[in-house]
């Protein structure tokens, strides 16, 4: 077993195929694609007729240029089954999004499409260090959010052995961690430092936890975050991506060899950036907004979805694929805060730079005689100086210029105690918008 989990893991051809190879298949799959969802799917059909497009016209990968944008409302406006390209009766699993207005958005995957998911996520978790024989915790939540069973399948299909948790029931996630020992974990960010905590207020260490890598993603999450992850629990911690619209997690993966941005499986979505006010491709390298494009989707063969995701383009490095810096934000996430515009992950940044303040906090948008402001209410750490008045105005104080200094907007600071700022069991809430709906 010991050798079986150190041996060098086997890589897909592809993962290590030349760019050529990757872009003849990329425009081969494009071309199924698009005709999959002219032929199968009405809103598809319209939307090329609108912009005068057909299948046809695709004869490069720059070509998908020409074709429409999918968002998330045209996801809606088709609700419940309206995407689907194959009958119903082919579709053997159904995921959603709760979503935070109106209905959620569905989507449905064929056998074929689970063993595409199966694939990319055993290999994101081959990229993060995982191997078969590896005992892998995975605490996404089970259910319609396709966090819980993505891992899931991936995992077994590298021949792992699995503890299918999910999320919530911190003390019981602490007690199996400890009595099962895992060497992977698969959690958001947020959740994991929750998991922590949990460790600490049992009295025990994780650092001595059997965990060799951890796995995060389903939520913007910093550099910062990672230090503070990886020194608490003295491991790795690699980041995952993914949309329940394309897939589901394992879109995109770190490699733990090289942990400098996440490898997109580019063999099965094909990414581009555009200008997010304009919609303009713009080159690799730019930072704009991540537009996907399903290469292999069989029941929901989305094409050029708009996922709001702020990243940019860069050239592969562990594998062939390129990859994508960690997300910095989402369009929707952005506050402007008098005209200046704000993304969370920029404040989480500062607040990990002070020893006192734990990486617990949320942000909190009011309006005061007409005009925008925010307050950062930030958990400060188990430490006797935390209970110091003194100390901890004058750490308010430094974060609060720290903020105007890097950010440039001012900002109201509350250190609040452990345990004041609600925890998540998956996504955190960054924001909370107090303003008045106009
Ligand atoms: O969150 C899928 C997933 C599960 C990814 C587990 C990774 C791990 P949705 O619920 O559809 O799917 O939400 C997708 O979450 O558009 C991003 O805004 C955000 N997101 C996902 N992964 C990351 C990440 C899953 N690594 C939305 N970094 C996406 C930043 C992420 N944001």
């Amino acid at each position: 077993m010991q050798l079986l989990t150190q041996r060098a893991p086997l890589l897909d051809p592809i993962e290590v195929a030349s760019r050529d190879e990757i872009a003849a298949l990329q425009l081969a799959r494009l071309k199924s694609t698009l005709r999959r969802a002219y032929d199968n799917i009405d809103h598809y059909r319209r939307a090329f007729e609108a912009l005068a497009v057909h299948p046809d016209d695709l004869h490069s990968l720059d070509d998908l240029r020409k074709f429409p944008f999918t968002s998330k409302d045209d996801l809606r406006a088709n609700y419940p089954f309206g995407m689907f390209a194959v009958p119903r009766e082919q579709v053997v699993r159904i995921h959603a999004s709760s979503g935070t207005t109106g209905k959620p958005t569905v989507v449905g995957y064929t056998k074929g499409d689970i063993d595409t998911w199966a694939e990319v996520m055993a290999r994101s978790i081959r990229a993060a260090g995982g191997r078969p024989g590896d005992i892998i915790h995975v605490a996404y939540g089970y259910g319609l959010f396709t966090g819980g069973l993505g891992a899931h399948y991936g995992a077994e299909r590298l021949g792992c052995t699995v503890i299918p948790m999910s999320g919530g029931q911190t003390a019981r996630q602490v007690q199996l961690i400890n009595d099962f020992r895992p060497d992977l974990i698969m959690v958001t960010p947020s959740y994991m430092l929750a998991i922590g905590d949990e460790f600490e207020r049992e009295g025990l260490d994780p650092r001595r936890s059997s965990l060799r890598i951890g796995m995060h993603g389903a939520e913007p999450w910093t550099a910062a975050m990672r230090h503070e992850i990886e020194a608490r629990f003295d491991m790795s911690a690699l980041d995952i991506y993914g949309l329940s619209e394309l897939i589901g997690p394992g879109v995109a993966c770190e490699c733990i060899e090289s942990k400098d941005g996440l490898h997109l499986w580019e063999d099965h979505f094909y990414p581009e950036i555009v200008d997010p006010a304009t919609g303009a491709p713009l080159p690799d390298g730019e930072p704009g907004e991540l537009v996907l494009t399903a290469l292999t989707k069989e029941a929901l063969p989305v094409v050029r979805y708009r996922t709001r995701d702020l990243t940019r383009l860069l050239p592969g490095t562990a594998r062939s694929m390129r990859r994508m810096e960690k997300i910095s934000g989402r369009t929707d996430d952005m506050l402007i805060i008098r005209g200046v515009n704000v993304f969370p992950s920029q404040i989480e940044e500062l607040i990990l730079k002070e020893p006192m303040l734990s990486p617990h906090y949320v942000l909190e948008v009011y309006r005061r005689e007409h005009l925008d402001t925010l307050d950062v209410v930030v958990e400060a750490r188990p430490a006797p100086e935390a209970h110091d008045d003194q100390a901890k105005q004058g750490c308010a104080k430094r974060l609060a210029h720290a903020v105007k200094a890097y950010v440039g907007v001012t900002v109201r600071v509350r250190i609040v105690d452990i345990g004041e700022v609600e925890r998540s069991l998956g996504k955190a809430k960054r924001i909370i918008d107090m303003r008045p709906k106009d």
